[in-house]
């Protein structure tokens, strides 16, 4: 979910509408306001896109307000109706609250405030919190303080924003878990889950910690944990400006940010390779002789990031001999798994702030493991929880399916892989060189893929009416064709799958029918020969019993033109680097079916972004 808080001088209406039109790409299942104007409570809201909320106010404006609170939501605890929609309101329409994650204790303090007398007209948890505080701020006046009384209360992971009527300029903030960031402007204070809800008016910000409640004011902004006492703050200087978060002439931010994908792996090379061709990762914070030391690495992830864990398996193996395991963090904690101080996990996340990944990289450290993070949102959660981080350098993703993070991630878990080499000396000098090189022109290899792709967007409009798709790859090209199948579920909603190519024979195989659409990554004819003849063949055996092939290989690669139905070429690249120019066209691919199918790109149904509960 997405929320946003202000207090000051400008219509809080508007700014909180803006905000949230920012965050909308956190849950857009319903959006509503709250507005505190001359010591009375108004509220808005609405099921479904923020859309909806914004006719809803067309038709029956609020009064613009010193302070409000705004929500778009991704709904958990109750359907995506009007009732469910944020912001919760106790029974005399005093306080409003706004809340992203789960209150685990719910019931009980539900049926508590039943006995009490207070109706609770919603299904969500969220509702408790506002007769809760409703309650406590009868007795202290303070909403500050009535927040941390009741945060001392709930169980689970929350993050909450409230105002109330008898305190007009003050909006109050609490978080546990899922992320909160302060703005802090002239005059004026803002509150939100993402920066790029207020970027537009400040970019001096402060990250709430874990357990800290924040009050803010038009004058400042005090920060405490849940029991009062003063909490120390981080503030910082937000790098990137409001034309970042825009869509710049694009249709949908999905195709702004497949465009920015060159740039984005470009940035994320910068300043980390020395004079002399080696490795510099200051950031890390991990010490060399901790990394020489690791016998195992893991990677945990989720959904696109956890594809880009399978690919850098191959390349942390080949490159340093170290066993590596890619595992869904949604399933890492709960087998057991068996880590020391000896293992390295390294978690994968654009956000910084997926709740599974965020549990399982808690769950290592708590085995003595060493975590790294690899992420995209400078001092989210789950860096700030590591013990040490790689940016990635892809700027603000906003489109819900993931592009050029994706890139990005490869692109440093790479270098990462190439570092544990240089300080493992398992890989040296000019090896570095030579493959630092590669990666370089990779930017200039994705930029030609994306100026051939006009093939690719029609020959998806003419599968519009289909409703299967299936995507084969090996070696580093089986993950590409589990994300092939990813973006293609996530934005055309079509039944898509990847599978192992050498697999197909044991099972898939049953399902090829005649017409049914095949995409094949072939691999490299160079380095792995034997992996591209084997995927010739497997080309040969799905075409032999109907299958329309759509094959991705690489300029020079003529074996595979006899087979191919549709032939989509990209740039020859070193084995392991070719996932980085192979994922392009299937992105577009994904973006165009989606288009032609008539869903929404950036917003694709039922998903979010940043998902920010388990
Ligand atoms: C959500 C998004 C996916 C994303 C995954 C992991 O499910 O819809 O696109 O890959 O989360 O997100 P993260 O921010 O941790 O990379």
């Amino acid at each position: 979910c997405g929320i946003v808080g202000y207090v000051g001088g400008q219509s809080a209406l508007d700014v909180v509408i803006a905000g949230l039109r920012r965050l909308e790409y956190r849950g857009y299942d319903s959006a509503g306001v709250a507005v505190l104007s001359d010591g009375s409570m108004a509220a808005a809201k609405k099921a479904g896109k923020l859309v909806n909320l914004e006719k809803e106010l067309d038709g029956r404006p609020l009064p613009t307000g010193s302070a409000g609170i705004g929500h778009t939501r991704w709904a958990t605890h109750g359907g995506p109706t009007d009732a469910n929609a944020h912001p919760h309101l106790d029974n005399a329409g005093r306080v409003a609250v706004v809340h992203n994650g789960i209150i685990e204790n719910f019931a009980p303090l539900r049926a508590e405030l039943a006995e009490r007398g207070h109706t609770l007209e919603s299904e969500t948890d969220t509702e408790v919190v506002s007769h809760l505080l409703a309650e406590e701020f009868s007795s202290c006046g303070d909403l500050a303080e009535a927040m941390r009384l009741v945060c001392r209360r709930l169980e689970g992971a929350f993050t909450l924003v409230a105002v109330h009527a008898d305190q007009p300029d003050v909006v109050v903030g609490a978080r546990r878990n899922s992320p909160l960031v302060v703005g802090v402007g002239e005059g004026e204070a803002f509150l939100a889950s993402d920066v790029a809800a207020f970027i537009a008016h400040t970019r001096s910000a402060i990250e709430l910690g874990q357990d800290q409640v924040v009050e803010l004011r038009r004058d400042g902004v005090t920060v405490t944990d849940f029991d009062g006492a003063p909490a120390d703050v981080r503030s910082y200087h937000v790098d990137w400006d409001a034309s970042a978060a825009e869509k710049g002439g694009y249709d949908y931010f999905m195709l702004k940010e497949i465009a920015e994908q060159p740039k984005a792996v470009a940035d994320t090379l910068l300043g980390r390779i020395d004079g002399g061709g080696s490795l510099r990762l200051d950031e890390l914070r991990i010490p060399d002789a901790v990394l020489r030391e690791a016998h195992k690495v893991v990677i945990v992830a989720c959904g696109t990031a956890f594809h880009a864990g399978l690919i850098a398996k191959y390349a942390i193996e080949h490159w340093t001999r170290v066993p590596c395991e890619v595992e869904l963090a949604s399933e890492f904690r709960y087998r057991d798994p068996i880590l020391d101080q000896r293992t390295l996990v390294i978690a994968i996340s654009q956000s910084g702030e997926t709740m599974d990944t965020l549990m399982a990289l808690r769950h290592a450290r708590a085995q003595g493991a060493r975590v790294l993070a690899v992420c995209n949102t400078n001092g989210s959660t789950i860096p700030r929880e590591s013990d040490g981080v790689l940016y990635t350098h892809a700027g603000p993703e906003v489109a819900v399916a993931s592009t050029k993070a994706f890139l990005t991630q490869l692109v440093a878990v790479y270098l990462l892989a190439l570092y544990l080499g240089q300080v493992r000396g398992t890989k040296w000098g000019d090896e570095i060189r030579a493959v630092v090189r590669d990666l370089a022109r990779i930017a200039d290899d994705v930029d030609r893929v994306l100026e051939t792709m006009e093939p690719v967007r029609e020959l998806a409009r003419s599968l519009a009416d289909k409703d299967t798709v299936l995507f084969l790859g090996r070696h580093v090209g089986y993950p590409v064709a589990l994300e092939g199948a990813l973006k293609l579920k996530e934005l055309a909603y079509m039944h898509a799958e990847g599978f192992a190519a050498g697999e197909l024979k044991h099972g898939p195989i049953a399902l090829i029918e005649e017409d049914l659409p095949v995409v094949v990554v072939v691999p490299s004819p160079r380095g792995r020969s034997v992996l591209h003849d084997k995927i010739v063949s497997n080309i040969q055996e799905i075409r032999a019993r109907g299958a329309r092939t759509i094959v991705i290989a690489e300029e020079g690669d003529e074996a595979v033109t006899p087979y191919a139905d549709h032939l989509i070429r990209i740039p020859a690249t070193p084995v392991l680097l070719q996932p980085m120019v192979s994922t392009v066209p299937l992105q577009v691919f994904a973006c165009e079916l989606a288009t032609a199918r008539g869903n929404e790109v950036d917003q694709p149904r039922n998903l979010a972004k940043s998902v920010t509960v388990e």
